[in-house]
Parts: C-alpha cells; sequence; structure tokens
C-alpha cells in the first residue's frame, strides 16, 4: 500500500524507464477499466514535453500507484489527465493527485490558472472524485463512429469546382498546413495550437502515413484538409481507421468541403480494409456533429472535462 498519498512534481522531460512505468500504468488502467486514462497527447509529451509537469505517487515498494501530468502551455487554463492504478484505488490517491495539480496550476509563475481534468469514458470513479473536489462537467467530447460493415462507402464526393485533392508531401506542406490549421481551430483549446514540434512528433509516430492526409487546394492555395490515422490493432484495442483532423479555412467555410473530405478519408481507411471508423469531435460543434451524423456517423463514447 502506498505510504502517502502527496505526490512528486517532476517539471520537464521524464527520463526514459520513468516513462515506461508510466505507460505500464496507463495499460493497466485501461484493461481494468476498458477506456485508456490518457490520451495522445499527454503520452507524446513524456519524454519531451517543455511545457508538461509529471505528478507521480509512489508505494512504499517504490512502484509508480499514480500519475497525472500537467500540461501548462495554454495561457489561461491548465489540463490534466490523472489515472490511480486500480490496487491502490480508493486509498485517497486521487484526491491527492487532483489537489497537488490544482496547487501546481494556481502557483505557476508564468500565470496562475485554473485546472481543467480530463475524465475518458466518463467513469463513475472519476465522477465521484470530481464530485469530492468540488468540480463539474465544463466540457464533453464524443468519440463518433461509422461501421463500414453496415455503412458501404458512398461514391467519391463531389468537389466545389476548380477544387483538387492531393497526398501531404512531408518537408513541403508542414507549414501551410499548421497556417490553415491554426485558422480553422482558432478557437480550440488545443488543435489551434498546435506547435511545428507536435507536427513533427506526430509525423515521426509509426501510424504517419502521408497517403492518409489529404490536402484541398485551388489554384495551388490550400483550403481544407483531412487527417487519418490507423490503429491497427497492434496495442491491443480493435483495428479502426480514424478522421484525426478535418480543417477548413474560415474563408472556404459553408461550400460542402468538410463533408467531401470527411468522404475522402473514411474512403481511403475502407480501402485499407478497416471495418470501423472512428472520430472525435466537441459535443457543442453543431456544425461537426452535424456533418459526421449525415456521414453516417453515430455517438460511441464520451470524453468529459471537470472544471
Ligand atoms: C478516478 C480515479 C483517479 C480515482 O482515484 P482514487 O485514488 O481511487 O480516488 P480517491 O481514493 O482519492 O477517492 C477520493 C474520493 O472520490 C470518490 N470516489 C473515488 N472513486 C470512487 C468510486 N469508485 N465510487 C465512489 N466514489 C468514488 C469518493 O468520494 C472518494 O472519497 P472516499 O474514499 O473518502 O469516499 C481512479 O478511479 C482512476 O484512475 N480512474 C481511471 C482514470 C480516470 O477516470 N481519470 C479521470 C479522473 S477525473
Amino acid at each position: 500500500m502506498p505510504s502517502r498519498t502527496t505526490p512528486a512534481v517532476h517539471r520537464g522531460p521524464l527520463d526514459g524507464s520513468t516513462a515506461a512505468e508510466v505507460r505500464a500504468l496507463a495499460r493497466a488502467a485501461a484493461d481494468h477499466d476498458g477506456v485508456a486514462p490518457l490520451s495522445e497527447q499527454p503520452l507524446l509529451q513524456l519524454e519531451s514535453g517543455p511545457d508538461a509537469v509529471h505528478l507521480l505517487t509512489r508505494a512504499e515498494d517504490g512502484s509508480l500507484a499514480a500519475y497525472a501530468q500537467l500540461d501548462l502551455g495554454a495561457p489561461e487554463l491548465a489540463g490534466a489527465e490523472l489515472v490511480v492504478t486500480p490496487a491502490a484505488r480508493r486509498s485517497g490517491l486521487g484526491r491527492g493527485l487532483l489537489a497537488a495539480a490544482r496547487q501546481v496550476a494556481a502557483n505557476d509563475p508564468a500565470a496562475p490558472r485554473s485546472l481543467r481534468v480530463w475524465a475518458h469514458g466518463d467513469l463513475p470513479a472519476a465522477r465521484a472524485l470530481a464530485a469530492d473536489a468540488g468540480m463539474s462537467v465544463v466540457r464533453e467530447l464524443w468519440q463518433m463512429s461509422l461501421d463500414l460493415r453496415e455503412h458501404p462507402v458512398a461514391a467519391r464526393p463531389t468537389l466545389p469546382n476548380g477544387v483538387e485533392v492531393r497526398a501531404f508531401v512531408p518537408g513541403q506542406d508542414e507549414e501551410a498546413w499548421r497556417r490553415v490549421n491554426a485558422r480553422a481551430f482558432a478557437h480550440h483549446p488545443e488543435q489551434g495550437r498546435l506547435t511545428r514540434e507536435d507536427l513533427a512528433a506526430r509525423m515521426a509516430e509509426p501510424w504517419f502515413d502521408p497517403a492518409g492526409f489529404l490536402l484541398a487546394e485551388r489554384d495551388g492555395v490550400l483550403l481544407a484538409s483531412v487527417w487519418t490515422k490507423v490503429h491497427d490493432g497492434a496495442d491491443g484495442t480493435d483495428a479502426a481507421g480514424e478522421i484525426y483532423v478535418v480543417g477548413v479555412d474560415p474563408d472556404a467555410q459553408g461550400l460542402g468541403l468538410g463533408g467531401a473530405l470527411t468522404g475522402l478519408g473514411v474512403a481511403h481507411l475502407a480501402s485499407r480494409g478497416l471495418p470501423r471508423v472512428i472520430l472525435y469531435t466537441d459535443a457543442d460543434n453543431t456544425v461537426a456533429v452535424r456533418t459526421y451524423t449525415r456521414a453516417g456517423f453515430v455517438r460511441s463514447a464520451v470524453d468529459v472535462q471537470f472544471g
């Protein structure tokens, strides 16, 4: 049993063996809960994130019993994800992590901020812990999915006049893509501030495939893009395709590009023989939800953020 509930605070990248302990803890929780406690960004930041703060609670035998990661990269709010190993739950570790994370956010030298915590899968224990800490739901993220065995891929979508689609070229298209992405997601708390390093980290992942990253241009000017991702099932989860990001420049919105690119992304993933396509969207993004519903997607899971 853990000897104490106050975590150690570590700023900046973790060493390789500590990062491996965090990944193992996250896997044990995912096996137990049926949903992964840490999302892609905190996992990518374990050994590289300059703005990440790690909170580590160890048991008496030195093993990692609980972990939280805070992201202090956004100007106003600090985001966090936290997880307690299944065997050490209900002994105050979650409460201790949450209190410590709030303290780190409130005392940040750059700017004091309030904390927002993601709970993947909206599990009862997370709701109870948040309620215990006086936090309530401030944001809801939906996973939507499309079963390709039931929905055969529609005919190639029609593109607006003069628009052509081609694959992303690494080494050439990064800056144009980042500019349109930042414009398309200007009001989005995470996606809109994706840095050159964040993009490079994703392009270095084994799943990255430029053939599944499509750019829509008119006269050589980038208007929109769809980026897909293949989950091959090697990590024990079900194989699925993901519509990872669809972004349309504000000047090109309303032309039907979002729906057309979603269709092209789905067709690409279907051509890879995947049974299912998933995507994530904010529940209150009605335009996006309408676009995906029209393409046949239905809500399949919910993540909530407490604040
Ligand atoms: C949510 C989670 C972090 C809680 O960790 P924990 O160490 O078990 O929580 P604590 O022991 O500190 O619990 C503090 C309070 O939260 C509430 N709580 C936590 N788990 C609960 C459960 N399963 N059922 C009911 N209440 C619960 C209780 O009020 C508890 O106080 P009490 O034990 O005095 O009654 C843990 O279940 C977990 O890792 N879940 C998967 C990841 C996740 O959902 N993270 C998001 C967290 S917002």
